[in-house]
């Protein structure tokens, strides 16, 4: 196994690093504070090729590998995880299944809007009553004549109220049970979609979360992704790609918060030396050092296999199970290592706490992920 990144990934980490410091690191307690979308960094992360940069450039983007992808969105969620968030999502879950699933009409036309034509992506599963059981959603889509007419709602959906492009999964044939779920791509100015209710939400306040409604929403008959009744197949696959996204941002945000947790542990002095001189302390970050290591080579190792086209299932449920777990315990220690301070909103922990909390919920739950590694390793 080579533990070396490529001169590629070392220069996306590097250009990431830097754009990291200067751009993200300034505005990401506003951003959080605000609750604002940062369009302005988006905008310039599609002008680097970071939006959409695994697709290939015949469709308009980087053709990075998934290790570079992962990198990006490592460096981002260092200091503001909702940006990371904003780029895993456009790249795994809407770039991801066009790229593997799409038609070369559907490439050209989507990746090259998802790239060049900045419209940043969404991926539309969730449901009111199908969260985890992700197959009993009950949004529809009925054939008639040249297109498809969906009806339902989804929820929770990540980049919901700035996205232009969606991937929608809905029931063309109920009776079928996973079998009858297809996979759309859906403008958001096709007739009859709109957006619902924003998201009021814990952390991740940058990034984009609401409800999307289909009323009698025309989708041209060409808009169909992959075959009909593949749609959960196309779901599971995605979401085995996405959750390297997620592992790659949880790891993010547990290195941004033992980072600042080390910077006031060496500057605070208690009982006459700097808490990092105390041996509490020290533990501390020698266990933290040992979970973020060990969640980046599992991180690492997903993307590498997804690039290698290997099945990658069980490594990614791994990654993210490992380094959303992580990036809690991390960031309650980060908080607890900087006391009052630590719990004010003049320091990143306590927003680098909020924020991790969903990486243990969305992309599949804790749970689910360790359904899918026990599935994965003992047979269903
Ligand atoms: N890749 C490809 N196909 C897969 C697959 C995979 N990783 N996993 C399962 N499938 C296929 C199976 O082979 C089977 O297909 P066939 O019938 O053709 O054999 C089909 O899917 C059904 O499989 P299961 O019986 O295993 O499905 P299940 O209903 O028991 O569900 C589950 C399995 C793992 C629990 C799944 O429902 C799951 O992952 N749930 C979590 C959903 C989730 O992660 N939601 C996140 C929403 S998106 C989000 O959070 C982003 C956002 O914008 C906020």
């Amino acid at each position: 196994m080579d533990f070396h990144l490529t001169r590629e990934q070392d220069l996306v980490r590097r250009m990431m690093k830097d754009f990291t410091e200067t751009e993200v690191k300034p505005i990401a307690a506003e951003t959080d504070e605000t609750c604002t979308y940062p369009r302005e960094n988006i905008e310039k992360l599609f002008d680097l090729g970071v939006m959409g940069m695994i697709v290939p450039k015949e469709y308009g983007g980087a053709g990075a590998d998934d290790l570079c992808s992962a990198l990006a969105i490592e460096e981002l969620s260092k200091q503001c995880a909702s940006t990371g968030d904003i780029v895993a999502t456009h790249n795994g879950l809407c770039c991801g299944p066009i790229l593997q699933h799409g038609t070369e009409e559907q490439k050209q036309k989507y990746l090259r809007m998802l790239t060049e034509g900045h419209k940043v992506g969404a991926f539309c599963l969730t449901e009111p009553d199908a969260g985890s059981d992700a197959s009993k959603g009950t949004c529809t889509a009925v054939l008639e004549g040249d297109h498809y007419v969906l009806n339902g709602s989804k929820i929770f959906i990540t980049n919901g109220y700035v996205a232009e492009v969606f991937v929608v999964f809905a029931m063309t044939d109920p009776s079928k049970g996973t079998k009858g779920i297809s996979a759309f791509i859906v403008e958001s100015s096709f007739p009859g979609f709109s957006v619902g209710k924003h998201e009021s939400k814990m952390g991740l306040h940058g990034s984009p979360t609401s409800e999307i409604v289909f009323t009698d929403c025309i989708v041209p008959k060409e808009n169909l992704l992959g075959r009909e009744g593949k749609g959960f197949n196309i779901a599971m696959q995605t979401l085995d790609g996405g959750r390297i996204g997620i592992a790659a941002q949880a790891l993010g945000i547990a290195e941004g918060a033992m980072e600042e947790a080390m910077n006031f542990a060496k500057s605070r002095v208690q009982f006459g030396r700097p808490i990092s001189k105390f041996q509490n302390s020290q533990f501390a970050f020698a266990d933290m050092h040992v979970a973020i290591e060990a969640g980046r080579l599992l991180t690492y190792k997903a993307a590498i296999k997804k690039t290698a086209g290997e099945k990658f299932t069980l490594d990614a449920a791994t990654a993210k199970l490992f380094t959303s777990e992580a990036a809690m315990n991390i960031t309650t220690k980060a908080v607890q290592m900087c006391g009052g301070y630590g719990y004010t909103k003049d320091y990143p922990v306590e927003r680098m706490m909020r924020d991790a909390k969903i990486t243990e919920i969305y992309e599949g739950t804790s749970e689910i992920q360790r359904v899918v590694i026990s599935g994965n390793i003992l047979g269903k």
